[in-house]
């Protein structure tokens, strides 16, 4: 997004002079704890453990058990202050004190006060807001002697303690069957701060409580209606950022446009009703602004380059002259159905995206001499076409008699008014520290999930609002529009999760501005498909309401604050895409007014949507304890990241093991629920991992302890991508059974940190085993095993996420551990969208096994073929009738032989290597797609006599060792858990 600024009248003589944007990272600033004890450089953005770590007082906050060594930091109060006098001195000089300053921060964290040249300026308390504080004059009358910025922070622990030692908070009571509110390490605060939830910690990250001015910030001069050519271009040796549009704020001479939002959607859509697809499109531009000066005729032309549209001008009220508070102007342009192309993500369609242009014409100013001198600012905005609708009403007679629809409501999305199958993951924030996040890793992740088959990233609402566009809005990275670019839809929500929250006046306001701010901000990005009002809070709340003495109150609260406020705000700011209440819901019982279901419904009939985790091993792979729902927005298994990632944090050679003291201490499953480390629930969390391991995979157990620690770490991958894969499997058929499942995202994609979790992408940005599998069971048309033991029955389908029917060809073929073909079939099935086919269906083992075979001895590969949009689409899954535990597993003596451009060609010269997986070196990132398929593979079984090609795709921006030796890359199987 840019403005450029251009005077309307081409004889003009004068170059046009911008207001000045003094980037407050240029000044020198110093951190301060409570007492002066440390005083040291600091930045901005930043928090205080980074400078704390610049300076050399901390080690890396990552790395051994920092997480705890390191909490004296959350309990001081940290100041940031720095002078202004260069500033002043600078002031001074260009422009008389009839100039108009403001003090714009796109983020603190969190609780601060803030003085300006020794005035006081303002206390805040919201991380996810933008601040902006007219201080015109301050800077020419510093009082006293303090000619500083300072932002004093409290401690947000403390402040936290405070608030609710108040006697007028109110208290959230637990018994024995409702927690109102999961404490995970540093407890019991949370809810009363408006500040990233994981901060506090998480069960599967450490709780830093970082504090700082976590994204820039600047000061804004603007000239006065009086003095309008004012103030002049800056000086050369002031340091401002680059020219508009790279970075800063966008600003004219008088004026400040503090946001812009567009939300495009069909004349008469609101969000209650599928839109009108033939409807004309109406861009709704809405513009929050400051002024110092009074326009009187303000106008806006929009146009489509691209399309040769342009919009007349379009007439706004007049702006008044007001700078401390913002003045919001709307207009509406309303443009043909089908002038554009839509935006679709990129597994359904091409993610296209258009620049819009929007002139404004500001004209009218009652104090400039020549009233006829109008200026213009123009500002390019990317944005795309798209519907996007939630169904949540019941389905029809028609639906249940006809398509076998179990009974109850929809519960799915469906894009430019076709359902589609949302495949995805979830994803939390990419580091403990907001300000140190690296765009290119960030967008990394999002690449992996859009090479991986994904379509659907559901914004966790216990993390971070994510930021639009690292040119505007101060954010530091660009995630929606690397969503909107990737095409990769984003489900985003409220950062509200895993607690009941207070309701009073002074919070509910708080929150309002912050809602506000990121719905109008995020409106302009195609990938958003929903706002929801946090995370996990209904069931929360459920569980209160039966189970609490006054458990009503609570379900009153909860109802006025995500049914009825939240949910109001939300509709007020767009019309694009619909507000639900949470995460993980019942559903509503009308959608005008939103009424939400909760408990009432008819037994058998199907709401909502739905979650699994279940970490009893012996149910991993029981289909009847899936889930049979509309869409499951959250399932996983955890599992340990690669040895390459604990050698990035762990310091001594003892503490590679499953059960040194340090891995146990990054494993926070189930959370301590308070300071107790290492965390005392850390065994059990351990052992789900380590039994589902022995359960289903040969325990690791070699003679060489790290290789048996690099086993169990891959060996817990490969016990959490099996189970996904099934899980998976199980909700994709379910699109063409009663449930109409059309969700599925796998908890979670990105890891925090290097520790246990249930992530499919490690810190560094290295794809796990499970990331492989996504890409395997997330392929348009998937073919899968389904195995009910109860009564011997294995069926065999192929489904497809495809809006024509797909004609597939589906082989079968029976394996023994050496490689030897027992038998082989193949099938020509024809997939109805969006359903499943039937491959083969066989009841009693012995009739299913190959004449006379052992379930250990043999394995069963399944393979689909299938022609996609005139692309050839592959994928292979295996059956495995007894656990690979009990397997007569031969060795598979792989070799593996490198060529040019880090390919590799893996061969097994024994028997068969399942899960065969080739590792890349420390510091790089990447993934190895498989020549034949063009697909990521890796994790597969290796047949004797069916090489495999890889070739490593790396990712030159993210990788510290950009020229790895082919040497270094190594192999395994499950053969090397118990082979050195
Ligand atoms: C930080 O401020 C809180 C008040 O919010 C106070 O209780 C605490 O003692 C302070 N910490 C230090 C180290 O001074
Ligand atoms: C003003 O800021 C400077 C660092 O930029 C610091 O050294 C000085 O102590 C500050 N003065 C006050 C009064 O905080
Ligand atoms: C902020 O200012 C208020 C009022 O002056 C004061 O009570 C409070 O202690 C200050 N907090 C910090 C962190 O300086």
């Amino acid at each position: 997004m840019t403005w450029l600024r251009t005077t309307l009248l081409a004889f003009s003589l004068s170059a046009p002079a911008l207001g000045q944007v003094f980037d407050l990272s240029q000044l020198s600033w110093t951190l301060k704890n409570q007492n002066g004890s440390i005083a040291i450089p600091g930045s901005l953005p930043s928090q205080a453990h980074l400078d704390l770590l610049k300076a050399g007082i901390i080690t890396e906050p990552l790395l051994g058990i920092n997480d705890y060594t390191q909490r004296w930091i959350i309990y001081d109060n940290w100041t940031y202050t720095a002078d202004l006098s260069s500033v002043i001195n600078g002031q001074s000089t260009n422009s008389g004190s009839s100039d108009t300053t403001l003090l714009v921060f796109y983020g603190i964290d969190t609780v601060a006060n803030i003085t300006f040249a020794g005035h006081p300026v303002a206390w805040v308390d919201n991380q996810f807001k933008r601040y902006v504080f007219d201080v015109s004059g301050y800077l020419e009358s510093p009082a006293g002697d303090d000619k500083n910025l300072t932002i004093a922070l409290e401690s947000a622990w403390y402040y936290g303690l405070n608030v609710t030692s108040r006697p007028d908070a109110e208290y959230f009571p637990n018994n024995a069957n409702a927690t109102t509110s999961d404490d995970y390490e540093v407890p019991s605060v949370r809810q009363w701060i408006r500040k990233i939830d994981d901060d506090f910690g998480w069960d599967w990250g450490p709780a830093f409580v970082p504090t700082g001015v976590h994204k820039p910030a600047y000061l804004v001069t603007l000239a006065n209606a009086s003095n309008p050519t004012s103030p002049s271009t800056p000086t050369p040796e002031q340091p401002f950022p680059s020219t508009p549009g790279t970075g800063s704020p966008y600003i004219g001479e008088t004026i400040f446009l503090d946001e812009t939002s567009v939300d495009i959607y069909k004349v008469g859509q609101n969000g209650t009703a599928p839109p009108d697809e033939s409807a004309d499109w109406v861009l709704n531009v809405t513009f929050g602004l400051r002024s110092t000066t009074a326009y009187q005729n303000p106008t806006v032309t929009l146009s489509l380059p691209e399309l040769e549209l342009t919009s007349q001008p379009l007439d706004l009220d007049a702006i008044p002259a007001q700078v401390g508070d913002v003045t919001y102007r709307s207009v509406n342009w309303t443009i043909p159905d089908a002038k554009p192309e839509r935006w679709y993500p990129a597994d359904l369609g091409t993610p296209k995206l258009y620049n819009l242009t929007v002139t404004f014409t500001l004209s009218g100013s009652s104090s400039s001499s020549s009233s006829d001198n109008a200026t213009t600012l123009t500002q390019t905005i990317r944005t795309g076409f798209r519907t996007i609708f939630l169904a949540q009403t019941a389905y029809s007679d028609t639906d249940i008699a006809q398509r076998g629809i179990t009974p109850g409501d929809q519960w799915h999305f469906a894009i430019n008014g076709q359902p589609f199958y949302a495949k995805g993951t979830n994803i939390i924030p990419f580091d403990p520290f907001y300000s140190r996040i690296s765009p290119a890793k960030a967008r990394w992740v999002l690449e992996s999930a859009v090479a991986s088959g994904q379509n659907m990233l559901r914004v966790w609402g216990g993390g971070a609002y994510q930021p639009s566009d690292a040119q505007t809005d101060g954010g530091v990275y660009d995630f929606y529009s690397a969503c909107d670019e990737l095409g990769i839809l984003a489900w985003s929500e409220l950062i509200f999760s895993d607690t009941l929250y207070p309701i009073n006046d002074w919070y509910l306001e708080n929150v309002e501005g912050e809602v506000r701010q990121n719905v109008r901000r995020v409106n302009r990005h195609p990938s958003n498909v929903q706002w929801a009002g946090g995370n996990e809070i209904e069931g929360i709340v459920m569980q209160a309401n039966t189970s609490l003495a006054n458990g009503t109150h609570y379900l009153d609260e909860f109802v006025a604050l995500f049914q009825d406020y939240l949910h109001d705000i939300v509709v007020s700011e767009t019309k694009s895409v619909p507000y639900t209440d949470c995460s993980t819901t019942h559903g509503v019982l009308s959608l005008d007014p939103y009424v939400l279901r909760f408990a009432n419904g008819t037994e058998g009939y199907i709401y909502g949507n739905s979650e699994r985790y279940n970490y009893d091993p012996t149910q991993a792979f029981n289909l009847s304890t899936y889930p049979v729902s509309r869409f499951v927005n959250e399932f996983g298994f955890h599992s340990l990241p690669s040895f390459y990632s604990w050698e990035e944090v762990l310091e001594s050679p003892d503490d590679f093991s499953l059960n040194s003291t340090v891995v146990m201490s990054r494993d926070h499953h189930p959370p301590a629920g308070n300071l107790s480390f290492p965390n005392p629930n850390a065994p059990q969390g351990q052992y789900q991992m380590s039994s589902a391991v022995e359960l289903w995979l040969p325990t690791p157990n070699t003679s060489d302890s790290n290789q048996t620690f690099a086993q169990w770490c891959y060996s817990t991958q490969v016990f959490q991508s099996m189970n996904m894969i099934a899980e998976i499997a199980w909700y994709r058929r379910g699109a063409g059974l009663g449930e109409n499942n059309l969700g599925s995202l796998v908890w979670q994609l990105n890891d925090i940190w290097q520790g246990v979790s249930w992530s499919a992408i490690e810190y560094s940005g290295r794809w796990k085993v499970l990331n492989y599998g996504l890409a395997g069971v997330y392929a348009p048309v998937i073919v899968s095993p389904f195995w009910f033991p109860e009564n011997e029955t294995l069926t065999v389908l192929a489904t497809s996420d495809r809006w024509e029917s797909v004609n597939a060809s589906a082989q079968m073929t029976w394996y023994d551990w050496s490689g030897k073909v027992l038998n082989s079939t193949t099938r020509s099935v024809e997939i109805p969208s969006l359903n499943n086919s039937l491959v083969f269906e066989g009841t009693g083992l012995s009739s299913i096994l190959p004449q006379g075979a052992n379930a250990s001895d043999v394995w069963l590969l399944l393979n689909v073929t299938a022609t996609v949009d005139n692309k050839t689409v592959t994928n292979e899954q295996y059956f495995t009738p007894a656990s690979l535990a009990d397997a007569k597993l031969v060795d598979p003596q792989i070799s593996m032989t490198s060529s040019s451009n880090l390919t590799f060609t893996l061969s097994a010269k024994g028997g068969v290597a399942p899960w065969t997986w080739i590792d890349h070196p420390a510091g790089t990132v990447g993934y190895f797609v498989d020549a034949a398929t063009e697909r990521p593979s890796n994790g597969f079984y290796l047949i004797p006599g069916l090489d495999r090609t890889l070739q490593f795709m790396m990712s030159k921006e993210t990788s510290s060792n950009s020229i790895p030796e082919p040497s270094d890359f190594v192999v395994r199987s499950l053969w090397n858990n118990t082979h050195a």
